[in-house]
């Protein structure tokens, strides 16, 4: 740790882009508290309200109470109701509970890692439920939803949310910016049986063209994450930042922005 290193919060640190976030981090001389299932600082599972107290306590407990980064990281992409409770409310449990040590630290950053999927077709009760309704209600809505729109649900609700979140007294008000990174495809374990076989990559580039630089690697992603929690985004808030090699921008054209 070097003089002045500040204490991140990474969750999903375990695989793919969390990680590369946490070793990116940790190589700049930050301190960095993984959260995931799977083996980390903080072991918890996010799909649960027991496992979401249970990370913020072990984060708490790590950074004595006062947290100058998160970046609510861990997700998955399965066509089911399980992906709605660890993208949606496993990422916005982490950066409520997480908030008040976020505030008490001189320069707090937060971010989120949404999708380009949040501008693909969603299932809109699922998303209503998630900002308006109650977790069992969504998650109920969502076993009746087409399997194919959970993820893109889970990622376009965390975006509203978050964009609704950034401008509160809670985070503008607490001088915490609050912005997401929302990749294209990035090769990382959870996409890696998306380039199997030829025509579901086919299909997968058909609805995300990215036309700069093809696919990114999660180390992209992480310097994305890294400067908007860093100490020199004093100003953007409420953002959701498309690292996408243009795919954004092809889809919903330039009338958008
Ligand atoms: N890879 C891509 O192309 C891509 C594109 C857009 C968005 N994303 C998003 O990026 C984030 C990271 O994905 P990745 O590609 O690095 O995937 P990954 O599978 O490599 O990593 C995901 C991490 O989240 C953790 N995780 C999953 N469920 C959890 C739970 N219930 N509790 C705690 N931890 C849990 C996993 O253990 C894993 O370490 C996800 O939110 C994903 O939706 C990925």
């Amino acid at each position: 740790m070097t003089d002045g290193a500040r204490t991140i919060a990474v969750s999903g640190a375990a695989s793919g882009i969390g990680r590369a976030l946490a070793d990116l981090l940790r190589a700049n001389g930050d301190r960095v508290i993984g959260v995931d299932r799977e083996e980390t600082d903080v072991r918890a599972d996010l799909a649960a309200s027991e496992g979401r107290a249970e990370a913020v306590r072990g984060v708490l407990e790590r950074c004595g109470g006062v947290l100058d980064g998160l970046v609510a990281c861990a997700g998955i992409s399965a066509p089911e109701p399980l992906t709605i409770r660890v993208n949606f409310y496993g990422a916005v449990g982490l950066l409520e509970g997480l908030r008040p040590a976020l505030a008490a630290a001189p320069a707090p950053r937060a971010a989120v890692v949404g999708s380009i999927s949040g501008t693909q077709p969603v299932d809109r009760a699922v998303v209503a439920a998630c900002l308006e309704g109650t977790e069992e209600e969504a998650v109920r809505l969502a076993g009746e939803a087409r399997g194919g729109t959970l993820y893109p649900s889970s990622k376009s609700a965390l975006a509203r949310w978050l964009r609704a979140a950034a401008v509160t007294p809670a985070w503008a008000g607490a001088g915490i910016p609050l912005n997401a990174i929302a990749p294209g495809v990035v090769r990382t374990p959870m996409t890696a049986p998306l380039f199997e076989d030829e025509a579901t990559r086919k299909s997968m580039d058909d609805a995300v063209p990215m036309p700069l630089n093809g696919y990114a690697g999660p180390e992209v992603v992480a310097e994305a994450l890294r400067w908007l929690i860093g100490p020199a985004n004093s100003h953007i808030t409420g953002q959701v930042v498309y690292l996408d090699g243009g795919a954004e921008a092809m889809r919903r054209g330039p009338e958008v922005y």
